[in-house]
């Protein structure tokens, strides 16, 4: 089994209809609330809608947590253009697993937030835009898409209140970088992955050119609880400024891993030792990572007293992200853990920024040789220099990615790199004496 059953400290809101028999169907849809989200906002205004996914505080699930309804009215929906929705299914920061949860599960609620979303800023088009890896996703998701044509939920007028919305499933080549939100669109236009220089934002010039709102999976699935609850009761679930409930990609060192939906702002010490089951053989944690690996990385002491929320995290130097929770017991090789993550993101760098392409190439070569025990010193120093000199200097924040978890490595764990250089650093014997040298 992939991951672990519920636990009761769960808010299942996005999840509550995961575990039903045929879940992903749309009859068991119908008959556990499915769309009437979706026909609640058949009879808002636009204005209206927004201000509901406003007032609920929902910030971005993809990773970035920027606010929901916000990034909504930039779409501006007086424009002559055709308006687009694109959702990010892309999911592949290591750690994150929680979309694909989401879809195999439920794929109509994603297919009713995108209807709703298409209503407030009245888009005709969408695209479902999915990782390469994910293939079967994609049979999921045409499965649902055509159960909704037939059932009168997508096509042309649909229920016959004069609505036309065409859905469409879109597979990635699985390459991390198109999940960048302007790579994605690229790809989806059938070019090239690599971002776009913004602004133009995506609300304002995206599919196509043309006005476009492009959000995450779970960010579009939040959105029919939203209409039925009302954002305030949504936004009243979470913390002041991070309104609702997050699905939490529970990964690493814990007894019991899984994709967990808790309310934001929800303790750490709890969701380890309560919903986790525990740090695995009653180890200590050495180092946690809040978000999906491109967050900076926090020591055990330090993630132990914080919540699960976008304020907490940034208050102690690191993200909430994507919610893919990484947890790390003493016994983990924090060196091997940096080089790691770095050949992860020195392979999806996209190559066309040369400090990424370049930064990850060139720290990935050191920390092999640290790994290896034949680094100095300096090399230690260089990688830090390297990582921070990445940061803030490429088109899209793939280089922030990859440098943010390996300059927090290097600070906080420096004498890890050191020990490894020591350890392996061998006693030379006198010149004169050495049958190695020449003299
Ligand atoms: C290199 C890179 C990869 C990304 N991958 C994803 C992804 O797989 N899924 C996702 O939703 N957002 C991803 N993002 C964030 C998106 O650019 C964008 O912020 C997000 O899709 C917006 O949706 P949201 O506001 O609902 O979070 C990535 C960003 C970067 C820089």
């Amino acid at each position: 089994m992939l991951f672990n059953p519920p636990s009761p400290l769960e808010i299942k809101v996005l999840t509550k209809r995961f575990g039903l028999p045929n879940s992903a169907h749309i009859d068991t849809y119908l008959a556990n609330d499915g769309y009437q989200a979706f026909v609640k906002s058949l009879d808002m205004t636009q204005d209206a809608i927004i201000q509901e996914v406003k007032d609920s505080n929902l910030r971005g699930r993809g990773g970035a947590g920027f606010p929901t309804g916000m990034k909504w009215g930039f779409c501006p929906r007086n424009s002559p253009k055709p308006k687009y929705i694109v959702v990010n299914s892309d999911e592949s920061e290591p750690g994150t697993c929680k979309d694909r949860v989401l879809i195999e599960n439920d794929p109509h609620l994603l297919i009713e937030g995108v209807l709703i979303a298409a209503q407030a800023v009245g888009a005709k088009a969408g695209y479902i835009y999915v990782r390469g890896e994910y293939r079967y996703l994609i049979d999921i998701l045409d499965k649902a898409i055509g159960e909704a044509y037939a059932k009168g939920y997508l096509g042309k007028n649909i229920l016959g209140r004069g609505v036309d919305f065409d859905l469409y499933t879109h597979t990635g080549a699985g390459a991390y970088e198109c999940g960048e939100e302007s790579a994605l669109l690229e790809s989806l236009e059938g070019k090239r992955g690599q971002p776009r220089i913004r602004p133009p934002f995506p609300a304002v010039a995206g599919l196509y050119q043309c006005p476009t709102v492009l959000n995450n999976v779970e960010t579009f699935a939040a959105v029919p609880s939203i209409l039925q609850m009302g954002g305030k009761a949504w936004a009243d679930l979470g913390v002041p400024k991070a309104g609702g409930t997050k699905l939490t990609c529970l990964t690493g060192h814990v007894n019991k891993t899984g994709v967990y939906e808790l309310p934001l702002g929800f303790p750490v010490d709890k969701m380890i030792n309560e919903v986790g089951g525990g740090m695995r053989s009653g180890k200590k944690m050495k180092a946690f990572i809040p978000g999906g690996s491109s967050c900076p990385v926090l020591t055990g002491d330090e993630a132990w007293p914080l919540t699960m929320d976008y304020d907490a995290m940034a208050k102690a130097g690191t993200m909430l992200g994507s919610g893919g929770v990484i947890i790390m017991d003493e016994d983990t090789d924090m060196v091997k853990a940096a080089l790691r993550i770095m050949h992860f993101y020195q392979h999806e760098s996209c190559g066309w920024c040369i400090p990424c392409r370049e930064g990850t190439t060139w720290i990935k070569k050191l920390l092999t040789r640290l790994n290896n025990g034949i680094g100095t010193g300096k090399d230690i120093d260089l990688v830090g220099d390297l990582a921070n000199n990445m940061l803030g200097r490429t088109f899209c924040p793939l280089g922030d990615a990859a440098a943010l978890p390996t300059a927090s490595i290097v600070k906080k764990f420096r004498h890890e790199f050191e020990a490894k250089i020591k350890s392996t650093m061998v006693a030379i014997p006198a010149a004169a004496n050495n049958p190695f040298v020449v003299v």
